[in-house]
């Protein structure tokens, strides 16, 4: 089969021909139909973490080709259903699967099964970044979630999340959320999510939000409905976001980009006991803070895939928690996409795997959001704002 593969040491990937897998006992072995970029697929090729070989990318949708014999009958899953999902590609120094292939094998708990009404190309644009906000709203911050899972073993891997958690409970009825990176992927999500822990909990979230003036009418619209928004271009944001509140600070802040001095300026919109997540570690070095009012609770999505990840000079532990959170997610999106959360926009882009490097990696640039220069004219080479970069393989 056709697979993208990393080549270190020239810091690209090329379109090779390698063996198609088959899938353990407990997978289930996907024909990819489409695929979609996050900035984390480029950044991992023009910065290896991982050496020369590996398939690369994460996010897939396609169909089910066969089922592993460990695959527990009843679960609903058949040859010839549409399903999604994501994997490591080359994001790790150890050993782990990628998804810019013709065919890959995953587990069958960590596949969500795409409702008719979505796309297969939509459904691909889905698992990283859903995750991602969920992990952020739900997991970290711990809003209500509008499915059941374990919470108690979440708080016993992560005992210091208790505390915020037991302030929560006193909420007043009225909240203030704040997010940073509004048009992001991430955070179109995590703006529906905040949403139907407003639904769940009976109490009203006021969204606010930080992104550029050209994707206000589409945050302000359903299913986002921000409140309030400012444009991150403006160097006074942050007390533009402090006036919009009446001078209250923000209850929950989640910070979708986390670089530079965000960490800091999302920091200072919280009010007393407020909390905070953000997408990028300080390891990383992506940003930097110093005295911050609370430390934000960061974590990688690749936790929800249950295994243990060498990543960015520390490990990701294995953790029951996150993986059992990420397959209890999934179900609930299989079960409830439609009507539950609304796909990212997409854009469609010219031709396969063969174009991913020079034309999607263009795009999302080597690293940081303020390194994505482009210097292209092709209608499909302008800025990614508010969408998914989707590939047909
Ligand atoms: N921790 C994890 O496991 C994890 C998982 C997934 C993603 N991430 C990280 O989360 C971040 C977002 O990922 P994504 O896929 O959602 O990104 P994305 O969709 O590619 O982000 C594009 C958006 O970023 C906005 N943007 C660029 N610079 C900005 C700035 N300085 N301030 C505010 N907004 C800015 C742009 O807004 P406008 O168009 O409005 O200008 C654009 O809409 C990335 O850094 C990614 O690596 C982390």
């Amino acid at each position: 089969m056709k697979a993208l593969i990393l080549d270190a040491q020239n810091q690209t990937a090329n379109l090779c021909d390698i063996p198609q897998p088959t899938a353990n006992d407990n997978e289930i072995l996907v024909r990819v139909q489409a695929i979609s970029l996050n900035p984390i697929d480029p950044l991992y090729v023009s910065h290896p973490l991982a050496s020369s070989g590996r398939t690369i990318g994460s996010d897939f949708s396609g169909t089910i080709v066969s089922l592993g014999s460990f695959v527990p009958p009843g679960n609903n899953l058949k040859t010839g259903d549409r399903v999604a999902g994501f994997l490591q590609g080359a994001c790790s120094v150890n050993e782990r699967p990628g998804a810019f292939a013709e065919f890959l094998s995953v587990p069958w708990d960590l596949v969500w099964k795409v409702p008719d009404g979505v796309t297969t190309e939509e459904a691909a644009g889905v698992s990283l970044v859903a995750l991602t906000a969920a992990q952020g709203i739900w997991y970290r911050l711990g809003l209500n979630a509008p499915f059941a899972y374990d919470k108690e073993t979440v708080l016993e891997e992560n005992p210091g999340w208790e505390s915020s958690r037991i302030v929560r409970s006193n909420d007043p009825d009225v909240l203030n959320f704040f997010i940073y990176g509004a048009s992001t992927s991430v955070a179109l999500y995590a703006a529906q999510m905040v949403r139907l822990s407003a639904q769940a909990s009976g109490k009203k979230i006021r969204l606010f939000g930080a992104a550029s003036k050209a994707r206000w009418e589409l945050l302000k619209a359903e299913p986002y409905g921000y409140e309030h928004l400012v444009d991150y271009r403006d160097a006074d944001w942050l007390e533009q976001v402090r006036e919009l509140a009446g001078g209250k600070g923000m209850d929950y802040a989640y910070d979708c980009i986390s670089e530079g001095d965000s960490v800091e300026r999302v920091s200072a919109t919280l009010g007393p006991n407020g909390k905070s997540a953000i997408v990028r570690s300080r390891a990383g070095g992506a940003w930097k803070a110093d005295n911050l009012p609370v430390e934000p609770i960061y974590g990688a999505v690749w936790e929800g895939l249950g295994e243990e990840i060498q990543y960015q000079g520390f490990t990701v532990k294995k953790s029951v928690a996150a993986r059992e959170f990420a397959v209890a997610f999934y179900k609930w999106l299989g079960e409830a996409a439609g009507n539950g959360l609304t796909p990212n926009p997409i854009r469609l882009m010219p031709r396969g795997l063969e174009k991913v490097v020079e034309d999607g990696f263009k795009l999302l640039g080597p690293g940081k959001m303020e390194d994505r220069g482009l210097g292209r004219t092709e209608e499909w080479m302008k800025p990614v704002s508010a969408e998914k970069l989707v590939y047909i393989i």
